[in-house]
């Protein structure tokens, strides 16, 4: 799964307890804490929505909470190990609730739950539920069950289409959670890169239905969404029947998107390499809505490792794509994934991943400490890279990307820009947006409403930010 936002130092959390509804006195209450990648907050809204229907109002405050659900993450040890600790600390809450009699349902989601399935509620008895990806639509009736006593474990591949019988999105209920908002067209990989687990716990891939995908897409922008980020592990896999019958790739479904009243942007994420067709890289020539920044994570410059890593492309593949694509669209920033230390790993390989990011010149980037994953072939090869040995290679390959990042923020000084308006700053009378390159770009209050898409220009750049005046 490549499209994990992870900062480059940062944490696994994503998001805690958004209180998408507001509470009243009769319904129960829902705690939602989300790990990892942007399909899993993508799904915990599909969960809070399906919770809702069922007379879950969302909370922020844990100890209030009747359910309390962990959208999990599983891709490295550090990510799926933080489950346990959290879940620890709400074993305690749970026994607080206990004794002033009120209940509190513990449920696993996400990609721990479907990797170790029961393993969780042998490791953590306070758990009363499991639920893997495939199975949410089943969650307000594994719940009914949980409430009875049961333990309940749920991580068979459904043959059901769970976005079928997931609630569809409310007009009501998408209206207020912003002028963005994530849509998954694909998901699960067949792609078996040797250090990932997602073909594991995501599943094989599938790609919704084109017409799926447009009724829920026309329907976020009649609910003022601007901005579609398309979701997927390998999202520029998706294919699908169009409306004439042909098979259709993402190039055509974003022509299609394009049309959409409304929408603004549009952007996409995670794409593989391989999956890179002429048809999208023409989409990114055509369509001026596709916003010229592009994820395609590469996690390693040398052949040898790329091999190993069964990325099935090399390191020269991979450039030459880029000067494509660069070719298309001239101002495309690229971001891209690295992982540092892979089994039999030397110097000289490393020294080829620092090459290939010198060649690039990335505007944003993850990089992460290989992690043996259980049941991927990775973890079974030999040579692993001493620690030590990792974290210098780390260090060293994020200086050099932080380098670059900042270079890149530098080169917006005094440019004009496009900036989708998306909520108000921090500080008073200040509104926050976003460029095209997906940077936070700080305005008066007074330039825009938020939804607005207004031309600025860049006056000053900060650490994380851009500060901008409307011209
Ligand atoms: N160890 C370290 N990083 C990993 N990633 C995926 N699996 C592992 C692993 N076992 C990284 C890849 C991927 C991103 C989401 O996480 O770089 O693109
Ligand atoms: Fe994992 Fe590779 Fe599939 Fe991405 S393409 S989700 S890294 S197996």
């Amino acid at each position: 799964m490549e499209l994990e936002q992870e900062e480059l130092t940062g944490s696994d959390e994503v998001s805690e307890g958004k209180a998408a509804y507001p509470a009243t006195a009769s319904t129960k209450k829902v705690f939602v804490k989300t790990y990892g990648c942007q399909m899993n907050v993508y799904d915990s809204q599909r969960m809070s929505d399906a919770l809702a229907a069922d007379g879950y109002a969302g909370t922020d405050r844990i100890e209030e909470a009747d359910l309390v659900l962990l959208n999990t993450c599983h891709i490295r040890e550090k990510a799926a190990e933080k489950v346990y600790s959290e879940l620890g600390r709400i074993k305690a809450l749970k026994a607080e609730r206990a004794a002033r009699g009120h209940e509190m349902v513990i449920g696993v989601a996400g990609c721990v739950a479907q990797a170790e399935g029961r393993e969780i509620i042998r490791r953590q008895s306070a758990v009363d539920l499991v639920i893997g990806p495939q199975t949410y639509h089943r969650l307000p009736e594994a719940l009914r069950r949980a409430r009875r006593g049961e333990k309940i474990v749920e991580t068979e591949y459904a043959i059901e289409d769970k976005f079928e019988h997931l609630p569809k999105p409310r007009r009501s209920e998408i209206i207020g959670r912003g002028v963005t908002a994530f849509l998954t067209v694909q998901e699960g990989c067949d792609k078996f890169c040797t250090f990932c687990v997602v073909p594991y716990t995501r599943g094989s891939e599938v790609s919704r239905p084109v017409s799926q995908i447009v009724a829920e897409a026309m329907k976020l922008a009649e609910a003022g969404v601007r901005e579609l980020t398309l979701l997927g592990q390998n999202v520029n896999a998706w294919h699908g029947e169009g409306p004439d019958g042909r098979e259709w790739g993402l190039g055509r479904l974003l022509y299609r998107l394009a049309e959409i009243p409304g929408i603004a942007r549009l952007r996409y994420t995670t794409s593989h390499p391989r999956d890179m067709d002429d048809e999208l890289i023409e989409a990114h020539r055509d369509l001026p809505s596709l916003m010229p920044y592009l994820h395609l994570p590469v996690q390693a410059g040398s052949d040898r490792i790329l091999k190993a890593m069964n990325r099935r492309h090399k390191a020269a593949d991979y450039i030459r794509l880029i000067e494509r694509i660069r070719a298309a669209r001239p101002d495309m920033a690229l971001s891209g994934d690295f992982i540092v230390g892979f089994p039999g790993e030397t110097d000289a390989d490393f020294e080829d991943t620092m090459e290939l990011i010198r060649s690039v010149e990335y505007a944003q980037a993850y990089s992460f400490k290989y992690s043996p994953r259980p049941g991927t072939p990775g973890a079974d090869m030999k040579d692993h890279v001493a620690e030590a040995v990792k974290d210098e290679r780390l260090q060293r390959l994020q200086a050099l990307l932080s380098t670059q990042m900042h270079a890149f923020n530098l080169a917006m000084s005094g440019k004009t820009m496009d900036l989708l308006i998306e909520k108000p700053g921090r500080q008073h009378a200040q509104r926050v947006g976003r460029s095209p390159w997906l940077q936070p770009v700080v305005v008066d209050e007074t330039a825009g409403e938020i939804g607005d898409i207004i031309t600025v220009r860049i006056t000053r750049t900060g650490h994380n930010s851009l500060f901008a005046e409307p011209v």
